[in-house]
């Protein structure tokens, strides 16, 4: 088994992208800003968007960091993206999901400038992801792509299967993996909660993206010898022997799971710390596409 290792491969990312701003500004170029809005007290997303603020500064980036009240109106919220989307200075920024139930969140992604769109979330290059046009692709379905691609997990003609349908994974991660790309040309099954027979499906699958948020959902026996299984879920789970008083556990069974896999990402430090290289390197895209305008 090889442990699909995250946190080491999203380190080197850091580091060849911080080698390449280095270059970037040397040559007389501005340094690449990433801002990103949160809006209200939800602790996983500060952790979340506190760590991308903190890579920013380690790359050489400059970030800006939005903290909005959880009252925010959907109005002054606009307004913000409405700000952003014209300062010279902002290359790339994000609004962190989940928004408060009073915001309708696809208002708010359409309201940003498709050029800024470093979370790829927007349907302009949503649209463009899914015609293979080149675009920002998402960073968790990203970093998945570049973890198969740096440890040389073969896509082609495989079978993939993946648990959840979400705008954010599931969804963009099925139609990547079956277009004609380096890592691509996959057979995929999208499977969801309507799905019947899922056991049967699981146990067919060469490679399971696990992105339903259940945690431990996936057991030894819903899955083949020599398996690949990628585990996007990360549910804080009460624990009381912790410090901060929970654990992260994903949607797979890792200890059992991991006896019958060939390649397999741990939680933490697996697909997590990857979506932040990948929000980085979209960033850094942002900037330079900006410059040769
Ligand atoms: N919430 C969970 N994942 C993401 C992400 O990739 N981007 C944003 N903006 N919010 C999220």
């Amino acid at each position: 088994m090889i442990l699909l290792d995250g946190r080491k491969t999203s380190a080197d990312i850091k580091e060849e992208i911080a080698l390449e701003v280095r270059e970037f500004k040397n040559n007389g170029n501005k340094t690449p800003h990433l801002a990103a809005i949160i809006v209200g007290n939800n602790g996983a997303s500060i952790t979340y968007v506190n760590a991308k603020v903190k890579a920013c500064e380690r790359v050489g980036f400059e970030s800006t960091l939005i903290r909005l009240s959880e009252k925010t109106t959907e109005e002054d919220l606009l307004n913000e993206i409405a700000i952003l989307n014209v300062d010279n200075d902002v290359d790339g920024f994000i609004v962190q999901l989940p928004l408060p139930k009073h915001i309708d969140e696809q208002k708010i992604l359409m309201a940003i400038n498709p050029d800024k769109d470093v979370d790829g979330f927007h349907p302009t290059n949503v649209g463009k992801m899914a015609l293979n046009i080149p675009t920002f692709i998402s960073a968790t379905p990203f970093g998945i792509l570049e973890l198969l691609d740096r440890y040389n997990v073969e896509t082609s003609g495989k079978h993939v299967v993946v648990l959840g349908r979400s705008h954010i994974v599931g969804s963009p991660m099925s139609i990547l993996l079956s277009q004609k790309r380096k890592v691509g040309n996959a057979t995929v099954t999208m499977c969801h909660s309507r799905t019947k027979n899922l056991k049967e499906i699981t146990l067919q699958a060469d490679i399971i993206i696990a992105a339903i948020g259940i945690p431990e959902f996936i057991k030894a026996d819903m899955v083949k010898e020599h398996v690949t299984v990628i585990d996007v879920g990360i549910t804080r789970v009460a624990d009381s022997s912790k410090k901060n008083g929970f654990r992260l556990v994903g949607d797979v069974a890792f200890d059992e799971v991991a006896k019958k896999a060939d390649f397999i990402t741990p939680v933490p430090g697996g697909v997590g710390p990857m979506t932040i290289a990948m929000l980085l390197k979209n960033t850094l895209l942002a900037c330079k596409r900006k410059s040769q305008n």
